[in-house]
């Protein structure tokens, strides 16, 4: 079983893995609307804001048909299939683990427990003056949700003067974003100088590197807009290996033992210090830059191949280097064109480029932006080859917003 929210980035992709694996595919859903036609197999109606209620009905529907694993594509899907898999006896995650890597702040607190290297932090509670606690932290700090994504609401603030200001403006963020009116929002040192991601497959409680990604733009902030991914990462071998075994520090500190994690660290000062830690493999398209094995098997194969129980090589990503650029959004407004397509595609070394917002949309900037505009993929024989690749291609693209 698949859960995949009715917005999943990722439907096709694990679709076509369970294709791969001749696996036969239920999927989880809390769309509406399912083309179960277009899908080509049976779904099962979830509700991502009650996790506990969907479990049961994956757990109801795996008594009339017995399930081989249940996998989340997502966030939104992770506390519901490490519920339903521990009722079914399957591999899983410990749901209250799982559901640490929903909230930020009690991400912090759990790490800082286990004592693993990660900003000072602090809780802006209901009642707690915000420039108050900032100042605990010290400056620079980042305010952020606790439960958001993609960079939204996450804001850099330089002094105690812009404290108030940039604290409602996160919280007005987050509650669009439906958070929870009593939700607290986190406050954290910043944390200066390159960023990592990892990305990584626990299984049995041990953790394989899948892949490591350089963040090559450098992201001081106040906005955090992600950009370009590229691996492998060009690091040195000591420090690669220090964030390797500050994840593994993690994700024991949080007590995850299965599947995909998708952690981010920065490096810096000498100190390598743990920003996140994921139950999912990385977000948006981003996964189809890796390809494992002889077969070049998709991210998306890998995991449902461990998930239904393989076991044998770890997978080993394909020795070519290979990165994405989620497309910036360079303002608010409508996207009316996006010109230049031919020529970035014909930029050599650019494998693929998607765009994920229909022209005629509104689109927004982090730190508002909720949806990414789309995404480029390359691949080379250097990381600096693959990273020249799609920063050529991106000068060829015209975005039009007005
Ligand atoms: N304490 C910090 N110090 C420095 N940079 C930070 C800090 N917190 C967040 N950032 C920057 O903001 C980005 C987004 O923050 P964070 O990962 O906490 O939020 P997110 O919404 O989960 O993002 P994503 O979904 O992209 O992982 C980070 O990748 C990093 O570049
Ligand atoms: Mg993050």
């Amino acid at each position: 079983m698949i859960v995949l929210p009715s917005a999943s980035y990722r439907t096709a992709s694990f679709l076509a893995a369970a294709k791969t694996l001749r696996a036969e595919a239920v999927i989880a859903t809390d769309a509406v609307h399912v083309d179960v036609g277009r899908i080509g197999e049976q779904t099962v109606r979830v509700d991502s804001s009650r996790p506990e209620w969907s479990a049961e009905r994956i757990v109801d529907y795996a008594r009339r048909r017995p399930l081989d694993a249940v996998v989340a594509a997502d966030d939104q899907g992770v506390v519901m299939a490490a519920l339903a898999a521990r009722e079914l006896g399957l591999a899983h995650n410990p749901p209250e683990s799982v559901r640490a890597t929903r909230d930020k702040g009690v991400m912090r607190r759990l790490l800082a427990e286990a004592g693993v290297a990660q900003p000072d932090f602090r809780i802006i509670g209901a009642g707690d003056d915000p420039g108050v606690v900032c100042a605990e932290v010290g400056f620079p700090c980042v305010i952020k949700p606790v439960s958001l994504s993609a960079s939204r609401g996450v804001i850099r603030v330089d002094e105690l003067a812009h404290v108030d200001e940039i604290a409602a403006r996160v919280r007005t963020i987050a509650d669009e974003a439906g958070a929870g009116p009593g939700d607290p929002l986190l406050v954290e040192a910043f944390v200066p100088g390159p960023e990592v991601a990892l990305e990584g497959l626990l299984v049995d409680g041990q953790l394989e590197v899948l892949a490591l990604f350089d963040k090559p733009d450098a992201m001081n902030g106040p906005y955090f807009e992600e950009t370009l991914l590229v691996t492998p990462s060009r690091l040195d071998a000591g420090v690669r290996r220090r964030v390797e075994a500050l994840v593994g520090e993690a994700v024991e500190g949080l007590g995850l033992v299965h599947g995909p994690v998708h952690a981010e660290a920065r490096v810096g000062g000498g100190q390598v210090r743990l920003l996140e830690v994921a139950a999912r493999s990385i977000g948006g398209l981003c996964g189809r830059s890796l390809r494992f094995g002889l077969l070049g098997a998709t991210l998306e194969t890998t995991l449902l191949r461990s998930a239904l129980g393989y076991r044998g090589e770890p997978a080993k990503r394909q020795s070519q280097s290979s990165g994405v650029m989620m497309l910036p959004i360079s303002a608010a407004g409508t996207l009316t064109a996006v010109g230049g397509q031919d020529d970035a595609l014909a930029v050599p070394g650019i494998v693929d480029l998607e765009l994920t917002i229909p022209i005629g949309s509104r689109v927004k900037p982090p730190p508002d932006a909720d949806r990414y505009l789309g995404f480029m993929f390359a691949a080379g024989e250097t990381p600096q080859a693959v990273e020249a690749s799609l920063r050529q291609a991106h000068s060829k693209l015209t975005i039009d917003i007005r």
